[in-house]
């Protein structure tokens, strides 16, 4: 009988799936990130592995599984592991690629609105019993997203479907900066692409969607903001350390740029206490990208899957190359 560790609350009928299939698996059934003695102990006799971004899977924990033999990750982003070491140690490592595109693409859009519109705000001023009637020069006037320019930084498949949204649905300019062309997008979606500096500069509404890697560690710092425009908005759904938190702090209270819509944090879950002072066009979000019913049970399925493919012997459906 294998075993299999999970990391967090998955959906009933996908342990079930798991426990039919004759694995003995263990769930760790309480909120907040596991200890990293806690995960050690728990993978040490474990077959399979299925965990989040908040676990970290790094060599030394790789060599204290010996029976392990799939490392399944439920997200798209798999900065958490250390991909090297598995694949050294014969484990396969595999993500949810596709299945939260679109989710977290909405969620993108949800931020630059909330942002731009001031919902949050606009909503804590009506439930105190503050709005008075209508005034042409009325609290909480917003910026007008349609038509105006996007940057997107990572035109990877959530950029995309972000760009996608922009430019079908609101008209908007689309400039994004990516290692490499996306074609498709610059031929349906009259997308450029422009260097950072220039995507920095030009864009009204800045989207991050790249992945955590050292090249985009700390992309948005002091620099970066100096040179977006005081107007901006920036929105980050992809990994916090991409942004340098106490820049972004600072950036907002000097009026560098004007807003924000941030869904991940630097050291989650903890937040910077000054970002949580700020409200004017801020817009804080708890790591929701991915967060609809749908979407988190096709996570869970996907990685289910993995790991029953994987325990029988057969190649995983979608893995980490
Ligand atoms: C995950 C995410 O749900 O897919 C990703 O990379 O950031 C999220 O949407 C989260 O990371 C939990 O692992």
């Amino acid at each position: 009988m294998a075993k299999v560790y999970v990391t967090c609350r998955v959906v009933a009928d996908e342990i079930e799936r798991l426990r039919s299939a004759g694995h003995d698996v263990e769930m760790r059934d309480v909120s907040g990130p596991i200890a990293a003695s806690e995960l050690l102990e728990n993978v040490e006799s474990a077959d399979g592995l299925i965990c989040l971004l908040s676990d970290r899977i790094d060599a030394d924990l790789i060599a204290h599984a010996p029976q392990l033999k799939i490392i399944a990750n439920l997200g798209v982003g798999y900065d958490n592991i250390d991909v090297s070491a598995a694949h050294a140690a014969g484990i396969a490592v595999t993500n949810t690629p596709g299945a939260l595109t679109e989710t977290t693409a909405d969620l993108t859009f949800a931020l630059l609105l909330s942002a731009a519109r001031r919902i949050v705000e606009a909503d804590g001023f009506v439930r105190a019993g503050q709005f008075l009637g209508w005034e042409l020069v009325q609290p909480h006037l917003g910026f007008d997203l349609h038509k105006k320019t996007l940057g997107i930084v990572g035109m990877g498949r959530i950029g995309t479907a972000v760009a996608r949204r922009g430019h079908c649905g609101f008209d908007m300019n689309i400039l994004y900066h990516n290692r490499g062309r996306n074609v498709s997008a610059e031929e349906e979606l009259d997308a450029a692409r422009v260097p950072f500096e220039s995507l920095l500069e030009q864009s009204d509404f800045i989207c991050v969607h790249t992945p955590l890697t050292e090249e985009t560690r700390h992309l948005f710092d002091v620099k970066a903001f100096r040179r977006m425009k005081d107007t901006a908005i920036l929105v980050n759904v992809a990994r916090g350390p991409v942004v340098d938190e106490s820049a972004l702090v600072w950036a907002l209270k000097a009026g560098e740029i004007a807003g924000a819509g941030i869904d991940v944090y630097e050291h989650e879950p903890k937040i910077n206490p000054e970002l949580l002072e700020l409200k004017e066009r801020v817009v804080l979000a708890p790591h929701i990208g991915s967060g609809t019913v749908a979407t988190r049970r096709a996570l869970a399925r996907i990685a289910v899957d993995n790991v029953l493919l994987v325990l029988a012997g057969r190649p995983p459906g979608t893995p980490v190359a």
